[in-house]
């Protein structure tokens, strides 16, 4: 007789964003968006990922703060306590644990090769950490720990997951089949959302004029849209071609992803219109997304003791699935039992 509980058991997903900054727009559509369609049909894991956030420096009280409005957040977007794990990462600490045993079975020349890494380090000359090296080991025990079948993320993330997919084979390869390999999960849409003041590079937190912030007020986010950049041509034409409208064809994607709508659908909406229409009915399709967002959020906030709740609950269920993948791997590598 087969194991019915592995039979039966739903797909699971696992993912991640670091509270070291606002959730942004990128993150939305890149990521959580995603999350909360996965609900129903996926066994779904969603940390907050405060140890990674430290590889670059934090103030202690806003990285606290920031935790647990992204927790908020979560929930507001509409990741529902009761369909999905929300967790704290610090609070499983497996995920320390792994993450060594896995370092020991990583290259030093895999994680040079990583292009966040290459970056970040650049960014931050002067604290290059052995934190901010191998912090690709600490995602992949992340995912590795839940047995995760997929990794919804943005498109900047696939190298970190296939990273992961690269040591969890290996570890395989030497013990037997102790992981589940993971699959990235990348939206259609979404994926890469810019910069609203340059469209070649990625939207992110720290860049706070090119950046919209879920938690941006109305009036924020029309001002900041008024302001995107389009492009430099006469022609003034709302079409999608990256390559030559770079700064449009962002500001299509993301309202295609805000409005539901697919390009041609856009494109047809917008004939004969220019920039000056374009733009501001952008503004609205993130504001009518976002607003709802925003005030639950705030309302969540006022109520401590739930999101308490919410993430002492989720730690435990978390810590449950964790254990027994540690307990493996550590019996594998040859640990006496404790
Ligand atoms: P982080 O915190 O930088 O970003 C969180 C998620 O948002 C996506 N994202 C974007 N998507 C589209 N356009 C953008 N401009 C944009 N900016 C961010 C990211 O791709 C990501 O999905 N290492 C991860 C966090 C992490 C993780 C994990 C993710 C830690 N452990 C395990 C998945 C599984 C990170 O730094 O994401």
């Amino acid at each position: 007789m087969g194991n019915e509980t592995t039979e039966i058991r739903k797909k699971r997903i696992f993912s991640g964003i670091q509270p070291s900054g606002e959730l942004t727009l990128g993150s939305y559509l890149g990521a959580i968006k995603n999350w909360r369609e996965m609900l129903e049909e996926y066994d779904c894991l969603y940390c907050i990922v405060d140890m990674h956030a430290i590889t670059v420096r934090q103030d202690p009280a806003l990285l606290r703060r920031r935790a647990l409005t992204q927790l908020a957040q979560y929930i507001a977007c509409g990741l529902d306590p009761e369909k999905c794990i929300l967790f704290i990462q610090s609070h499983v600490h497996q995920h320390a644990e792994l993450a060594w045993v896995l370092g020991c079975y990583t290259q030093f020349g895999e994680l040079g090769r990583m292009t966040q890494f290459k970056q970040k380090s650049q960014q931050h000359a002067d604290n290059i950490t052995a934190g901010l090296f191998t912090y690709p080991v600490l995602m992949a025990a992340d995912i590795l720990l839940y047995q995760a079948d997929a990794v919804p993320v943005g498109a900047d993330q696939k190298q970190h997951v296939e990273l992961c997919r690269d040591i969890a084979e290996r570890f395989n390869g030497v013990y037997g089949d102790v992981f589940t390999l993971p699959e990235p999960f990348i939206p259609k849409m979404g994926a890469r959302v810019m910069s609203l003041g340059d469209p070649s590079s990625k939207m992110s937190k720290s860049d706070p004029d090119g950046c919209v912030f879920l938690l941006d007020k109305p009036e924020d986010i029309r001002r900041k849209f008024r302001r995107a950049v389009t492009d430099c041509d006469t022609e003034n034409c709302v079409r999608f071609d990256p390559e030559n409208k770079p700064g449009v064809s962002n500001l299509l994607t993301v309202y295609c992803a805000a409005a539901g709508k697919t390009l041609a659908e856009a494109e047809a909406e917008f004939a004969g219109q220019g920039y000056g229409a374009f733009k501001p009915a952008v503004a609205d399709a993130v504001i009518a997304m976002t607003d709802p967002i925003r005030a639950e959020t705030e309302r969540l906030l006022r109520d401590k003791a739930y999101l308490q709740q919410v993430y002492a609950q989720g730690a435990e269920k978390a810590a449950a699935l964790a254990r027994r993948t540690l307990r493996k791997v550590y019996k594998k590598v040859g640990f006496i039992e404790g």
